[in-house]
């Protein structure tokens, strides 16, 4: 769950006296993500009490549910409603209020199946501090996530259902260290019983605190690659994860291990796709372009919406079009730029939504509003 402060004071006296000194201390800086636990080694303050003193006491102003997870999964479940496909979602959630915010937002998502494990203690949450006025009102956020339940979460938690899917989507493991490192295993496990396998990637704070210069890893032997049909990443998270200092070169490296196809977006930029073995047909380095007519909708101002989640709901239409085209299992391969074409509409529609989940008013909605978007964006592609 990500809860938004909208008015902290970045120059008083509670931000100021946990604000970082040096890289990697732990302590706030503007734009940046911290953990709640290194900042409490940083400040030798209980996080909560900072919380409420950082905050003047005040309520968040909103609450959204997010994670490249379950994001994806909820896009997948709204546009798979009612076509005989299952969606299911599995996580975990603590003890607190915030796992019940959790539950009731579930409760409004058309998941078949799945479901939290109830772990002691907090759940996995974000708190987001902005200070509007920052920066001679420029403004500014501050992150401090808390990892709680999520930190929890084991390989073992996953039950034999969840490898009882025709495609098993691992997203932003490294927001959950014990599945993060168990990484390879799990999806040989999936692989074992026939499931197309996908993984999306997150920025991986984890590596990038406590070992920044190092490139970060996929499974603990950093061998998770031959296992993944496909790779879903933004730049950053593609350069962190292959080492490598472009797009191209990036999808090249994860290839050459044995990734079956990859995907890095590049928020507004093209796409970078290829694919080379396994599921899909095999595809050269191709660029596609984001969609037009929601740039242009964005630049009108006929929506007011954030970027949130745009990567996580284009991870989901993947996801859908990877179930339309299963029958690939049975020998067929699968279009990697066709499955590209309703993502990227729906990455983009994201930009529609505070946050990145859209709640349906009733079943269908998103389908219907996104297949405007697919459609204009296949147009845009016959014209170039
Ligand atoms: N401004 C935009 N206009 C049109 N499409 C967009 C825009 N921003 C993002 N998209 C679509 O969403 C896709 C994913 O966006 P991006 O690369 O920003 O993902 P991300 O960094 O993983 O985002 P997040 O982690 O917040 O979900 C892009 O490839 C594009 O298709
Ligand atoms: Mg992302």
């Amino acid at each position: 769950m990500d809860f938004l402060y909208a008015q902290v004071d970045f120059s008083g006296p509670s931000f100021k006296a946990a604000m970082s000194l040096k890289e990697g201390d732990g302590g706030l800086t503007p734009g940046r993500l911290v953990f709640a636990e290194d900042l409490e080694r940083f400040t030798g303050r209980n996080y909560e009490h900072m919380l409420a003193d950082l905050c003047g006491g005040t309520v968040p102003a909103s609450s959204n549910l997010g994670g490249p997870s379950v994001v994806s999964l909820a896009h997948a479940a709204q546009m798979l409603q009612g076509t005989g496909h299952s969606v299911c979602f599995y996580g975990a959630r603590g003890t607190d209020e915030t796992g019940t915010l959790i539950e009731q937002a579930l409760a409004k998502l058309p998941f078949t199946g799945g479901g939290l494990l109830l772990k002691e203690g907090p759940t996995a949450r974000t708190d987001v501090l902005s200070d509007p006025h920052y920066d001679n009102g420029q403004g500014e956020r501050t992150f401090i996530h808390l990892p709680g339940a999520a930190s929890l979460l084991y390989p073992e938690d996953l039950e034999s259902s969840f490898f009882d899917a025709h495609l098993v989507a691992f997203g932003g493991t490294a927001l959950l260290p014990h599945i993060h490192d168990g990484l390879t295993e799990l999806l040989k496990k999936a692989r074992k019983n026939d499931a197309v396998t996908v993984a999306n990637l997150v920025y991986d704070y984890r590596s990038e605190t406590h070992i920044p210069q190092m490139k970060w890893r996929l499974g603990m032997e950093d061998d998770a690659y031959p296992y993944i049909d496909i790779l879903i990443a933004d730049r950053d998270e593609a350069l962190k994860t292959s080492g490598c200092d472009s797009a191209e070169a990036a999808a090249g490296w994860f290839l050459a291990r044995g990734t079956g196809a990859v995907i890095i977006t590049q928020g507004v930029k093209p796409l970078v796709l290829a694919a080379g073995k396994g599921v899909f047909a095999p595809l050269e380095l191709t660029y596609l372009p984001v969609c037009e007519k929601i740039n242009r909708e964005l630049r009108e101002g006929i929506h007011h919406g954030d970027t949130t989640g745009c990567g996580d709901n284009f991870t989901g239409g993947i996801i859908v079009a990877m179930t339309e085209q299963l029958p690939c299992r049975s020998g067929g391969k699968a279009d990697l730029r066709e499955a590209c074409i309703p993502a990227i509409a729906a990455g983009g529609f994201a930009c529609f939504t505070l946050g990145g989940v859209f709640y349906e008013n009733r079943p269908g909605e998103k389908r219907e509003r996104i297949a405007s978007y697919s459609e204009a964006y296949r147009k845009q592609l016959e014209r170039q």
